[in-house]
């Protein structure tokens, strides 16, 4: 990796990129309904999370803009794990349905980890059930990776940024992104082979990890944590960090903010993903090209 100049480092367009992988998506979205099988993504949204309807909405609108069926599935706060789990049933069963999505988090009174385990790892699009993620661990790229390590991924290879001899530092061990992040650049081959380390909310000396990190992945939760000063010069900075905050300067009434601090983290860094417009929008962009992975396995059959 190279020493930039501060000031210098370059932005990793998401929306760009995203925009790339929709139209690719479309394109074998159409070839696929040509041989009889269009590609059908079910969403299912419990309660009335606002910040969760906006994201199923969205997800349904970039399913119907790629020539691909959708259907979503908005169910009370009050259903119950049992109704949930029907409803997953109906949707393993159903054969125009291809890909599953069941929008988190769930209402207290249902178990995630049971809902997932029901979904059938076939359809599973969110790359959740543990037989996918054991894939995953294991090497084995037959099963369903989540979308968003799946898009950080597509945004190093699309900039030819090299992971093969990196330090790769993640910071946060979600099931949705840190632990499936770190499997993926530890895998062999192109866009992996990192000497990898992940960080947390117990791990002591954070700094001193990112000091040796050629490429960072900030996934914490916490509004603009990681500054400038932490980073080593010249490192990669891909921030998937959706921290909404209240700003009544905005016509929404909200501001979205990373995880990284981007002023002074742009300042040394030598490429860097906005919030928005970096990571966000490739989870949708990924969540089709699952959706398409697993309609053309059904066709293949
Ligand atoms: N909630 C926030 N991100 C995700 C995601 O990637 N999948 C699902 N199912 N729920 C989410």
């Amino acid at each position: 990796m190279t020493t930039v100049q501060a000031g210098s480092a370059r932005i990793i367009d998401g929306s760009a990129v995203a925009k790339a992988i929709r139209e690719e998506v479309k394109g074998e979205a159409s070839a696929l309904a040509a041989r009889g099988v269009q590609p059908g993504l079910a969403v299912v949204l419990v309660g009335d999370d606002p910040a969760s309807a906006v994201y199923v909405r969205s997800k349904g609108k970039a399913c119907e803009e790629a020539g691909m069926r959708s259907e979503t599935i908005r169910m009370p706060a009050t259903t119950t794990q049992a109704e949930l789990l029907a409803v997953v049933d109906r949707l393993n069963a159903d054969p125009l349905t291809h890909g599953i999505l069941v929008q988190m988090p769930l209402p207290k009174q249902i178990d995630p980890q049971a809902v997932i385990l029901r979904i059938d790892p076939a359809k599973d699009v969110d790359g959740f059930h543990p037989v996918n993620s054991g894939k995953l661990f294991s090497g084995d790229l037959s099963g369903f990776i989540p979308c968003t390590p799946l898009g950080v991924r597509e945004l190093l290879l699309r900039h030819g940024i090299e992971t093969q001899v990196a330090n790769a530092v993640v910071i946060g061990r979600s099931t949705i992104v840190g632990r499936p992040m770190a499997a993926l650049l530890l895998l062999a081959g192109k866009g992996g082979d990192a000497t990898v380390t992940v960080c947390h909310s117990r791990t002591r000396d954070l700094e001193g990890h990112l000091k040796k990190a050629n490429i960072v992945i900030a996934a914490i939760g916490r509004r603009e944590m990681i500054t400038g000063d932490m980073l080593k010069p010249g490192a990669v900075v891909i921030d998937v960090g959706m921290n909404r905050v209240d700003d009544p300067t905005t016509k929404s009434g909200t501001r979205l903010y990373g995880d990284v601090h981007y002023p002074s983290a742009s300042a040394v860094a030598s490429w860097i993903t906005p919030v928005p417009g970096g990571v966000g929008p490739m989870t949708i962009a990924m969540l089709l090209k699952n959706t398409i992975t697993a309609a053309t396995r059904v066709a293949a059959r």
